[in-house]
């Protein structure tokens, strides 16, 4: 359903998630960034997840989650949007962990609780990505991963009339139709450097930076959207690691649960 034009043009009803869940978890479904692209791109880097405790970040309507625990992962899924969350009920059922939480507050779980954080495209909505990794680092257990897909800070640079200071960390706002409404979104850019930067500062090691290609299977599906994607940036993808047990400790878990 179209959006009335004042709706997209109020600018206080940026990342009205709960506004549009309906509409963003349809069009996430089957859409070749989404579908054909970052979600089995972050699935391909978890890799074997049989087993392993993994908390969603910003879960949205629960789609990875639900491809995790279909590949035998333990998953909990937290995100700042009641309507999404209550999307990724219906789909995930009643018995499923999920809890409405904002990244930019601490982590309502015990220290070491998972085994690996998954955060698809939610960490461009923080301003300030230090709080936000400390707790992910807290809640990893010592080997633990995070695996991360934000907007690549090159294509967000570069679509910027005028361009902003790269160095900076600065927001813009940008239009977006999802089912045929239209929304606004607002993200915080910054530069490479400082995610990674805010990657180390948290503990983290740096393990892969990703710029995958998408599904194969999307070429027939959608053959003009293939092309500009597999030969284009897209999304930027991280696989960090919470340091690993000291040696001597015992605790070979990490070692021996992780095969992604
Ligand atoms: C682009 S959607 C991605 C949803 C899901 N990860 C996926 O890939 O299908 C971004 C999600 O991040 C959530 N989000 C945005 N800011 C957040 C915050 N500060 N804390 C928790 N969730 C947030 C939104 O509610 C939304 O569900």
């Amino acid at each position: 359903m179209p959006a009335s034009p004042d709706q997209s043009a109020d600018p206080t009803r940026v990342n009205d998630y709960d506004g549009f869940a309906e509409a963003y978890a349809a069009d996430n479904e089957n859409n070749i960034q989404n579908a054909y692209y970052e979600r089995p791109a972050m699935l391909a880097l978890a890799g074997d997840v049989a087993g392993r405790r993994i908390l969603d970040a910003g879960c949205g309507a629960g789609p990875l989650s639900a491809a995790l625990r279909e590949r035998g992962a333990d998953v909990t899924g937290i995100d700042a949007s009641a309507g999404m969350l209550a999307l990724a009920r219906r789909r995930l059922g009643d018995d499923a962990d999920l809890r409405v939480a904002d990244l930019s507050d601490p982590l309502p779980f015990a220290d070491g609780a998972f085994d690996d954080v998954v955060a698809s495209l939610v960490l461009h909505y923080l301003q300030d990505w230090g709080p936000t990794l400390a707790e992910m680092r807290r809640v990893l257990r010592p080997g633990g991963r995070l695996i991360a897909s934000v907007q690549h800070p090159f294509v967000d640079y570069a679509i910027q009339d005028p361009r902003p200071d790269y160095f900076a960390t600065t927001s813009y706002c940008d239009e977006f139709t999802f089912s045929g409404r239209s929304v606004r979104l607002r993200f915080w850019r910054r530069p490479l450097h400082a995610m990674t930067d805010a990657f180390t500062a948290a503990g983290f090691r740096l393990a892969v930076l990703s710029e995958p290609q998408p599904d194969p299977a999307a070429r027939e599906l959608f053959p003009d959207d293939f092309q500009a994607l597999s030969t284009r940036i897209g999304f930027l993808f991280f696989v960090v690691e919470a340091p690993p047990p000291p040696a001597g400790s015992g605790d070979r878990s990490a070692s021996t649960a992780r095969t992604g």
